[in-house]
C-alpha cells in the first residue's frame, strides 16, 4: 500500500520514434479487425442474442467498428441470478485475491496500451494522444482501488476495556455499472473494479456506442481471473432491459455517469421498492456540468488561452468536465476574446486517426444536429465571433465561439457536450463569481488570476466539485484530483479518490463483552 503519492502510470512519449511507431501499428491492425462481433459474457460464457447494434465509426460513419449482441431481459434474468450464486464464493474471497485480479487487469492494460487506444480512436473517435491518457487512467484506477481495498480491509479497532469494538466493512451485492462513451474505457473501468474488489458481483452495462471498448474490458478482466458470475458483460438496451435490470428486486446499488435526464431517472426508479426487495439501493450518478472558467484583471493571458482552448474543444467538448463557458473580466475581455478565436482557429479538426488532429467528430448523427441546433440558438441569443470548417464526412462539428453570451442565455445555462464556447462579460471578479455560480450544475470550474485574495475567495465561493486555479479544467489525475461534482452534477463521492469505496461497502461494528 502506497504510504504519501499515488504512482500514476505515465503516459505514451509520442517524441519516441518507437512508441510512435507502436501507436501506428496498432492504428492498422485495429482497422483490420473491425466488423467483428461481440456478445454478452454471462455466467463466463459468451452468449448468443437476437438483436444486434451496429457500432460505428465517428469519423467515418461508412465503417462498422463492431457489431454487438443485445441482452434480452430472459438473458438479464439469467446474468442476475449468476450474480446471485456468485456472489456467496466472492464476498469471501480474501482482499489480497480480488486485488490481485485489479492489478493483474492493470498490466494486461500496459502491455495492451497502444491496441485500446486504437480501439477508442474508432470506436469514439477521440484523438489518439486523449485515448492514451484514458488508458493510463483505467490503469491507475485498478491500481488505486487495488490498494485502497486493502487500507479499508485493515479495519478499525475501537476497543475499551472489557469491551472489543471491531469497524470492518462488507460488500453490498449485486451491482450494475452504467457507463458512458465519452470516457469508454476509463470510466468503466473505474466504476466496474471499485464494485469488484469491493466484493460485489458486478454488470457492466456500456453506453451503446461505446460497447466495442467495453467488450475489451471483459476481455481484460477475464484474463485477470475474474471468476464466472462475478463480472458480467451486459451490453442491452438501456430504456428497456437496463431499466429492468435497475428496477430488478436483487439489485443492491447502480453506478451511473451519463446524462441528467438518465440520471434522475435511475435515482427515482431506484428508489421504489419492488416485491421481494429487502433492501433499499444506492445511487452513485455523475452528470453534467456547464463549467466555467474566470479570467480576471491579472491573468496571464497566454496562459488562459491556451487552457480554455483545450478544455473548451479537447475531445470536441465533449468531456463532463469540459469548459463551455469562459467569463471574462471587462478590462481583459476584448484582448482574450481576440487571442482565444485566433488560437482556436489554429486547430486541426479531422478524423480522429489522424496523427495531427486536435479536434475530432463529435459521437454520432444525434449529437452532430442537436450541437447544430444549438448552434443556431446561440446565434440567435449573441455573437457568434467564430465558426470553423470541418469535414463533409463524418459527425464533424467545427469548434464555435459565441460572445457577448447572457449568463442566462440558452446556450449559457444548458449542458451542450459538443466545442461550443460562450464568453459571458463580467463588470468585475464578484460577478464573474456570481454569473459562474449561476447554473444548476457544480462540476469542474476554473480561475486564471494572479490575485491571492481572488484565488481565496474562488477556493470558498466557487460551487464546484474540481477547482483548478491557473491550469485547465479537464484531465483529473486519479487520487491527485479525486473527481466529481454536486448540485445537479451528480451524487456520490469522488471517483479516484479515498472515500469512493466506501459506496461500494457496509459497514459493520461487532462488539463483543470480554
Ligand atoms: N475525469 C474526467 C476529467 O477530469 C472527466 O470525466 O476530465
Amino acid at each position: 500500500v502506497y504510504s504519501k503519492v499515488f504512482p500514476n502510470v505515465a503516459d505514451t512519449d509520442y517524441a519516441d520514434t518507437k512508441l510512435r511507431q507502436q501507436a501506428e501499428t496498432a492504428i492498422k491492425s485495429v482497422r483490420a479487425n473491425l466488423g467483428k462481433t461481440y456478445l454478452p459474457l454471462i455466467n463466463g460464457e459468451y452468449q448468443n442474442t437476437e438483436a444486434t447494434v451496429n457500432s460505428l465509426n465517428p469519423s467515418n460513419p461508412t465503417e462498422v467498428v463492431g457489431k454487438i449482441g443485445l441482452l434480452s431481459e430472459e438473458q438479464a434474468k439469467q446474468a442476475l441470478e449468476a450474480a446471485k450464486s456468485a456472489f456467496t464464493g466472492w464476498r469471501k474471497t480474501p482482499v489480497r485475491q480480488r486485488a490481485g485480479v485489479l492489478r493483474k487487469a492493470a498490466e494486461l492494460m500496459e502491455q495492451r496500451r497502444h491496441e485500446l487506444s486504437a480501439w477508442m480512436v474508432f470506436e469514439v473517435g477521440k484523438p489518439v494522444r486523449e485515448c492514451d491518457a484514458e488508458v493510463s487512467e483505467a490503469i491507475d484506477f485498478c491500481r488505486y482501488y487495488a490498494d485502497e481495498m486493502e487500507r479499508l480491509d485493515q479495519g478499525k479497532n475501537y476497543d475499551v476495556a472489557g469491551e472489543t469494538n471491531r469497524y470492518t466493512y462488507q460488500p453490498r451485492g449485486i451491482s450494475l455499472i452504467i457507463s458512458p462513451w465519452n470516457f469508454p474505457l476509463a470510466i468503466p473501468v473505474g466504476m466496474t473494479v471499485a464494485s469488484l474488489v469491493a466484493g460485489n458481483c458486478t454488470l457492466l452495462k456500456p453506453a451503446e456506442v461505446s460497447s466495442v471498448i467495453a467488450a475489451k474490458i471483459a476481455e481484460i478482466l477475464v484474463e485477470a481471473g475474474i471468476p464466472k458470475g462475478v463480472f458480467q458483460y451486459v451490453p442491452c438496451k438501456g430504456s428497456t432491459v437496463g431499466a429492468y435490470m435497475v428496477k430488478h428486486p436483487d439489485v443492491h446499488m447502480i453506478t451511473f455517469t451519463g446524462s441528467q435526464e438518465v440520471g434522475c431517472q435511475i435515482y427515482a426508479d431506484a428508489a421504489i421498492l419492488q416485491p421481494g426487495q429487502k433492501h433499499l439501493k444506492r445511487v452513485i450518478a455523475e452528470m453534467g456540468g456547464k463549467n466555467a472558467i474566470i479570467v480576471d484583471e491579472s491573468a496571464d493571458l497566454d496562459q488562459a488561452v491556451a487552457g480554455v482552448v483545450y478544455s473548451a474543444f479537447g475531445y470536441s467538448g465533449q468531456k463532463c468536465s469540459a469548459c463551455s463557458r469562459v467569463i471574462v473580466v471587462e478590462s481583459v475581455y476584448d484582448n482574450f476574446v481576440a487571442r482565444l478565436v485566433e488560437a482556436t482557429r489554429s486547430l486541426n479538426v479531422g478524423p480522429a486517426e489522424n496523427p495531427g488532429t486536435q479536434v475530432g467528430p463529435v459521437i454520432d448523427a444525434n449529437a452532430h444536429s442537436r450541437i447544430r441546433e444549438y448552434i443556431e440558438t446561440g446565434r440567435a441569443e449573441a455573437k457568434i465571433a467564430l465558426e470553423m470548417p470541418a469535414p463533409e464526412t463524418g459527425y464533424f462539428v467545427g469548434p464555435v465561439i459565441v460572445t457577448e453570451v447572457s449568463p442566462t442565455a440558452t446556450i449559457a445555462q444548458e449542458e451542450i457536450f459538443g466545442p461550443v464556447l460562450s464568453v459571458i462579460r463580467a463588470k468585475n471578479f464578484s460577478e464573474a463569481i456570481a454569473i459562474a455560480n449561476g447554473t444548476n450544475f457544480a462540476l469542474t470550474g476554473g480561475l486564471y488570476s494572479r490575485t491571492p485574495s481572488h484565488i481565496d475567495r474562488a477556493a470558498s465561493d466557487f460551487e464546484v466539485g474540481n477547482l483548478y486555479i491557473n491550469r485547465g479544467i479537464t484531465g483529473a489525475v486519479v487520487s491527485r484530483q479525486p473527481f466529481g461534482g454536486f448540485k445537479l452534477s451528480g451524487v456520490g463521492s469522488k471517483a479516484g479518490g479515498p472515500d469512493y469505496l466506501l459506496q461500494f461497502l457496509e459497514p459493520r461494528t461487532i462488539t463483543e463483552n470480554i
